[in-house]
């Protein structure tokens, strides 16, 4: 690969062991990539904490020194211990495992609790900022059009190629870790504007309005086109930030789309003929009713219709939809027999607190989590068998994941199902 020579300088160490560490991680994945370069970034998305099972052991103590050893390690691929220093350029921490003040009824072992609260201070004194959620862009983090960032998670990557018109490619732990030292990223994949066109033409038939309906077209895309970039043709409806988040969420689980295009959203697609850069048009796929049903209830993974455990906010709730979890909760009290989290970015928690909306989901008997979610602490209520949810990603690993059943509705099903104690949705 080519380097600049303050890449170059970076590498021979004149900037520091953690540096030189994090340029020699670079220049092999980009060299096994087949990159020709870098590129700068100034927006890295990662996973950084040390809290996890699996890593404690790792840390030690707790000190400075056995979060250096795991940033080392997980972060920059480096057998010896190096001294991080504070991030170049901005980078916040994504979602994590545990709910710091949740995490008693998470079922989370104290000891870990304590740990990833080190862990946090030890992140936020080089500059990590502690967002601790899967969509940063709901909380301050919005990339503009053209902006090369470095994010990991698929819901979080897919909305920032696609809606909001910003370059990444899914990054891992290493190479954001890397990107946050360096500023910098190798140049491939969805940072090249070449590799940016749709390749796939989707047809819709059928109205697509409400969330579920766009986490279901989601779902059928993932499942349609697998790792291709899709565009749409047909929308009826303008989707907003929420319908958007879970219809990429769903995409990228079924399959691994990680942009799309849709005409009038996508900034790089203000026409059909756009998205495709002049070239002629795919036979289209068509998504209809017929589709519709079908992948409604492929996301149906149960048969057992009493409730344990209701989750929502995958990704994680906007205020909008904090809201209307409210809204529909009010005066009312969920089944005995049935949990009720939902989940929201911490920043997002403390708007619905002084709005009242945690207070009025706590009194009908549910908790508002954050910095976290099933899927990723692998945490649930005890003895639970079945569960249901708004999230077409999340109906599609939890019951993969943790072995349960698992039930797929509109969130109005969800709540509806919550307070009757038994899955009362239908499909559509
Ligand atoms: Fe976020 Fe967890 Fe869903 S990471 S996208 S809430 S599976």
């Amino acid at each position: 690969m080519q380097l600049t020579d303050f890449e170059k300088s970076m590498l021979d160490g004149a900037q520091g062991d953690a540096k030189a560490r994090a340029m020699d991680l670079l220049l092999r994945y980009g060299e096994a990539l087949g990159a020709e370069r870098l590129v700068e970034t100034r927006n890295v998305a990662g996973a950084f904490n040390a809290s996890t099972p699996s890593v404690r052991h790792m840390v030690g103590d707790g000190d400075e020194e056995g979060f250096d050893r795991v940033f080392s390690g997980l972060n920059l691929d480096s057998d010896d211990v190096v001294d991080i220093p504070r991030m170049t350029v901005p980078t916040c921490q994504l979602i994590t495992g545990i709910d710091m003040e949740n995490h008693e009824t998470q079922g989370v072992d104290p000891a870990l609790a304590e740990l990833q609260g080190k862990s946090e201070r030890y992140l936020g004194k080089r500059g990590v900022n502690m967002m601790c959620t899967c969509t940063p862009y709901q909380v301050g983090n919005v990339p503009l059009q053209g902006e090369h960032c470095a994010w990991m998670e698929s819901s979080a990557v897919i909305y920032c190629n696609s809606v909001l018109g910003a370059r990444t490619n899914v990054e891992g732990k290493e190479s954001t870790g890397a990107a946050g030292l360096t500023g910098r990223i190798p140049y491939w994949g969805l940072h090249m504007p070449e590799n940016r066109n749709a390749n796939r033409l989707i047809r819709l038939d059928v109205e697509v309005d409400d969330m579920s309906e766009w986490g279901v077209l989601g779902y059928f895309t993932g499942f349609e086109v697998e790792e291709d970039q899709p565009a749409f043709d047909g929308l009826t409806h303008q989707p907003d930030l929420m319908k958007l988040k879970h219809f990429g969420a769903a995409a990228a689980s079924s399959g691994g789309v990680e942009l799309y295009h849709m005409p009038g959203i996508t900034p790089e697609a203000p026409t059909l003929e756009a998205a495709f850069a002049g070239a002629a048009l795919p036979a289209p796929i068509i998504y209809g009713a017929k589709e519709r049903k079908r992948t409604w209830e492929r996301l149906q993974n149960a048969t057992d219709r009493k409730l344990d455990f209701v989750m929502l906010g995958c990704p994680h709730n906007s205020i909008e939809q904090m809201s209307r979890v409210a809204e529909l909760l009010e005066g009312r009290r969920i089944h005995p027999d049935t949990a009720l989290w939902v989940h929201t970015p911490r920043a997002i928690r403390q708007v619905a607190d002084r709005s009242g909306y945690t207070e009025v989901i706590e009194r009908a008997g549910g908790v508002v989590m954050s910095d976290t979610c099933p899927s990723i602490s692998r945490k649930l209520p005890k003895g639970v068998r079945v569960i249901a949810t708004d999230s077409a990603k999340q109906a599609h690993y939890l019951p993969a994941i943790t072995k349960v059943q698992g039930w797929f509705g509109s969130v109005e099903q969800c709540v509806e199902s919550a307070v009757a104690g038994e899955w009362l949705g239908v499909v559509r």
